[in-house]
C-alpha cells in the first residue's frame, strides 16, 4: 500500500476538496487555498475514450498547481487501454495520484456506463482495478464512490475488490447514484467501509460544517473528510476544520468576507472580459450555494436569481453582504435551514 502526502497538520484528520466538474479548475483550487487550503484537492474528472487525450483544463489545474498541495488526477470511463494510457500519461504530470470516478449520477454520464453506472457491473469494476493498479505500480490509485446504483447490493463486492486490488485511499460519497445529490446521506456505509478496508477512507456527503465533519469522523471512524458544495458556500471550511480539529477557536467570516470572496468569484469564472450572457449563469451556479448562508429569509437567494447584468448581480450583494450593517453581520458557518440551492444546478 502506497502511503498518502503527508498532512498540513500532522496527526490530523486529512481533508479534500471534492472533485465537481466546471467548478474544480486551477483558478478556483487557488481562490480555495487562499482561504484555507484542504490537505488535497482532486481534478474535475477527466473523461476517457479510446482515443482520449488529457483534458486541457484538468492538465493546467495539475501543471499550474500553485496552492502548495497535492492534487489527484481523476478519470472517468470503461474502456480498459484507454484508461491505462490516461493513468500512464497522468503519471508524467506532478499528480498525488489517479483516482477512479465510481459515482457520477448524470444520466448522459451512466448510460454510457461510465462514472456511477459501473456501479451496476461489479465484474467490469474487478477488471478495471486490476488494470488500474498494474498500471500505478508505483503510484497512489485511490476511488471516488458511490454505496451502489440503486441499492447496497454489490457493496460488499465492491470492498472485497477494492482491499484485493491494493487500493490506496477510498472516498465514499454516502448516497446511491439513483439518489443524486439529494436525500440524506447514510453515512454508516462509510462505517462499513472504515471497518472492511485496509486503506483510509474519506467520508462524503453534506459535511456541511466543521461540527458536522467531526460529527460523521466520530460517528464513521473514517479517516479523513471530503467536502464539496459546502466548500463553495464556505471556502474557509477547510481551515475551519483544522481549527476544530485541533480544539481551537473556530474563525467565522463576517459577510463582508463573503463579498470579497464573491468579487474572487467573478474573477475565477471569467473576469470582466466574459459577456454577462455568459458570466451570469456560472456565478448564479456558485452563489446559489453562497446563499445559503447569507439571510434566513433566502432573499439574497431570490434576488440574485433574477439579475439580468453583472452590475445587478453586484448590487444585490451590496444589499445583502455590506449595507445596512450587514457587512459586520457573520456568515453562517452552516447552510440555514429551509433554504435550498436549486439541485438542477449540480451535475
Ligand atoms: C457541480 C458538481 C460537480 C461534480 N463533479 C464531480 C466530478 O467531476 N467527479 C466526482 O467524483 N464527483 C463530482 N461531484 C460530486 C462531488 O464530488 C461530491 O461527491 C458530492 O457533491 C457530495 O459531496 P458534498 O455534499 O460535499 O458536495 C460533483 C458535484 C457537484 C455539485
Amino acid at each position: 500500500m502506497h502511503s498518502l502526502p503527508s498532512q498540513i497538520v500532522p496527526n490530523q484528520p486529512p481533508t479534500a476538496l471534492a472533485p465537481m466538474q466546471d467548478v474544480t479548475m486551477r483558478d478556483f483550487l487557488h481562490l480555495v487555498a487562499k482561504c484555507g487550503a484542504p490537505d488535497y484537492f482532486f481534478t474535475e474528472y477527466y473523461r476517457v475514450h479510446g482515443q482520449s487525450k488529457i483534458d486541457e483544463n484538468v492538465r493546467q489545474s495539475i501543471v499550474e498547481n500553485e496552492t502548495g498541495r497535492p492534487i489527484f488526477a481523476q478519470i472517468i470511463g470503461e474502456d480498459i487501454e484507454g484508461m491505462r494510457r490516461a493513468a500512464r500519461e497522468l503519471l508524467k504530470l506532478p499528480v498525488a495520484g489517479i483516482d477512479l470516478n465510481l459515482g457520477c449520477p448524470a444520466p448522459k454520464v451512466f448510460k454510457k456506463n461510465v462514472g456511477g453506472g459501473l456501479l451496476r457491473d461489479p465484474a467490469k469494476i474487478d477488471e478495471l482495478l486490476a488494470a488500474l493498479r498494474d498500471e500505478t505500480a508505483g503510484a497512489v490509485l485511490s476511488v471516488k464512490m458511490r454505496y451502489g446504483f440503486v441499492d447496497d447490493r454489490y457493496f460488499d463486492r465492491f470492498l472485497e475488490m477494492i482491499d484485493r486490488h491494493g487500493v490506496d485511499l477510498v472516498s465514499l460519497h454516502a448516497r446511491t447514484v439513483l439518489q443524486l445529490y439529494r436525500g440524506k446521506p447514510d453515512y454508516s456505509y462509510v462505517a462499513r467501509a472504515v471497518r472492511a478496508l485496509k486503506c483510509p477512507v474519506l467520508a462524503n456527503g453534506d459535511l456541511s460544517s466543521c461540527d458536522k465533519a467531526v460529527e460523521v469522523l466520530a460517528q464513521t471512524g473514517a479517516r479523513g473528510a471530503m467536502i464539496g458544495r459546502p466548500a463553495v458556500r464556505n471556502p474557509w471550511i477547510f481551515h475551519q476544520c483544522r481549527e476544530k480539529f485541533g480544539g481551537e477557536k473556530v474563525f467565522v467570516p463576517k459577510l463582508a468576507d463573503v463579498r470579497k470572496y464573491v468579487d474572487d468569484l467573478w474573477v475565477v469564472t471569467g473576469g470582466d472580459g466574459l459577456a454577462d450572457r455568459f458570466h451570469l449563469p456560472r456565478m448564479k451556479k456558485l452563489l446559489n450555494f453562497v446563499g445559503l448562508g447569507v439571510d434566513a429569509k433566502g432573499g439574497f437567494l431570490r434576488e440574485m436569481r433574477l439579475t439580468k447584468t453583472g452590475a445587478e448581480l453586484f448590487a444585490v450583494c451590496d444589499k445583502y453582504m455590506v449595507d445596512g450593517g450587514n457587512a459586520e453581520k457573520s456568515f453562517a458557518p452552516d447552510a440555514l435551514p429551509n433554504l435550498v440551492a436549486r439541485p438542477n444546478h449540480e451535475d
